[in-house]
Order: C-alpha cells, then structure tokens, then sequence
C-alpha cells in the first residue's frame, strides 16, 4: 500500500464552525496570543486562559466533521494514511481517520501541571480551576503553547519523510516546527496544498496546489487518488 500523509490546519475544520486563527475575523484577531496561549500567561492569569479554553472545547461539541474529514478517512480504503493535525479538535476522527497525531494537542484533554505524563480526557467542556490531577496538581489544558516543546515533532518528521504523497490542508504554515515538516518529504513525491488562499512555493517539487475550500477540494482530490490506484 502506499504511504500518504497528510498535514492539516484550522482551515479544514473551518466549514465546522471552528474560527481559523490568522484568517480576517480569526481568533488571534479577537485575542493576544501572549494573553492566553503561552505557559507565561496561564502562570499570570489562569484564569483568562482557563475559560479561553473552555470555550473553545464547548464550540468543540457543537461541531461535525465535514466533508473534508470524511473524504480523509475514505483514503484509508486503499491507502495507508497517517494524519499530522496541528488542530486540537477531534473531528478527524469523528470523521473516521485512524491514524491522527495531535502536534499541538487536543482540546479534550487535560494534563497534570507537576507530571505531563498524567493525561486525562475531560468529561464535558469545562475544565474548573480547582480540578486536580491525582497528584495534587491543578490540571491544565492539553494544549502545546507558543514557546513549549513540541513533543511529536520528530515522529512527524519521520511520518513525512516516509511519505508517497503528501497532502496539506488549510494551514498558513505560519508556526514552526510543523510548517517545516515540507522540508522532510521526498523531492519527487507527489505534494498536493488545499487552501483557498495558497500562497505559491514555487521551492516545493512536484507541488500541485488546489485553491479551493476543503469541504469542496479534499473530496475531489480524494477522488481523484482513489481512482488512480
Ligand atoms: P491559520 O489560521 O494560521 O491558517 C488557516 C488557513 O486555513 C489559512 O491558510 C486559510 O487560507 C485556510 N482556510 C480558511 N478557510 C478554509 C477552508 N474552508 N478550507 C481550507 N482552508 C481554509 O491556522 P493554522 O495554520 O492551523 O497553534 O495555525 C497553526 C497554529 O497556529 C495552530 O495550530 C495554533 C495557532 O496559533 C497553537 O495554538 C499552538
């Protein structure tokens, strides 16, 4: 079988009903990424980014993957598909896809602030200041904030390198490490970019870029692979 993987953004759940975060109206137009998305701001106002998150993984339950997910996990009928997501919503697999890693973590989950391996999924969206790991800790979102390590960037990269075809959706491959995970796939891969608003990287081989919405681009790529193979 070969191997695809795929790199998603925010702009594949978009069409969900999850605001993108540098698109006009984003949330980083509504909110500082200093007040609320770094280890620094839970430390001066947990507060703020305590609730910050909580309203983020409440929209989370009003929301269904769309096309563009389900087209995803139809890939997996005659491919082997690995999905790097930097979204920290689970609609890739509500939508079906088996093989999802969370670079930047997952809204539903919590985490120990004394021990990171003490992971917990959240019952409902509201995390409580006050709610406690079972060492004592309070508990903090399962979130990789700007200027926190990113953990599972060297299994993307090898997920990457390993690679057939790549696919990237929706993402303005603003935040590093994961817009370099381009870098690691093999030059004469065949590399597909959704995005409505894809700027050119005429640097990238073999890219073939789809400036279209996901609901409507993702399935007619999917399509198109699946009949191909
Ligand atoms: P951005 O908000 O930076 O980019 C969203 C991308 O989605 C843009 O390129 C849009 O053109 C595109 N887009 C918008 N609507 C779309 C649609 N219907 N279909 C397809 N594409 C669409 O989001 P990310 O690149 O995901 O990190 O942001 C990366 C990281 O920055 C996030 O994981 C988050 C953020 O700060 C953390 O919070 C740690």
């Amino acid at each position: 079988m070969k191997k695809i993987a795929v790199l998603t953004g925010a702009g594949i759940s978009a069409e969900s009903g999850i605001k993108t975060f540098r698109d006009s109206n984003g949330l980083w137009e509504e909110y500082r990424v200093e007040d609320v998305a770094t280890y620094e701001a839970w430390v001066r106002n947990p507060a703020l980014v305590n609730e910050f998150y909580n309203q983020r993984r409440k929209k989370l339950y009003e929301a269904k993957p769309n096309a563009a997910h389900f087209a995803l996990a139809e890939l997996e009928k005659k491919f082997d598909v690995k999905i790097i997501t930097q979204n920290v919503d689970d609609l890739h697999e509500r939508g079906g896809s088996t093989n999802v890693l969370h670079l930047h973590g997952e809204l539903k989950k919590v985490r120990s602030t004394v021990d990171p391996e003490l992971v917990y999924t959240l019952e409902g969206w509201e995390l409580k200041l006050g709610d406690k790991c079972e060492k004592g800790s309070q508990l903090r979102p399962h979130i990789v904030w700007f200027g926190e390590a990113v953990p599972l960037i060297e299994v993307a990269a090898e997920i990457s390198s390993d690679a057939d075809i790549y696919i990237v959706i929706g993402t303005s491959l603003n935040v590093y490490p994961a817009a370099g995970l381009l870098n690691f796939v093999r030059e004469d891969a065949p590399k597909y970019l959704v995005d409505p608003n894809a700027s050119p990287m005429p640097w990238i081989r073999n890219l073939t870029t789809i400036r279209e919405k996901a609901g409507t681009g993702v399935p007619a790529l999917v399509n198109e692979l699946l009949i191909m193979e």
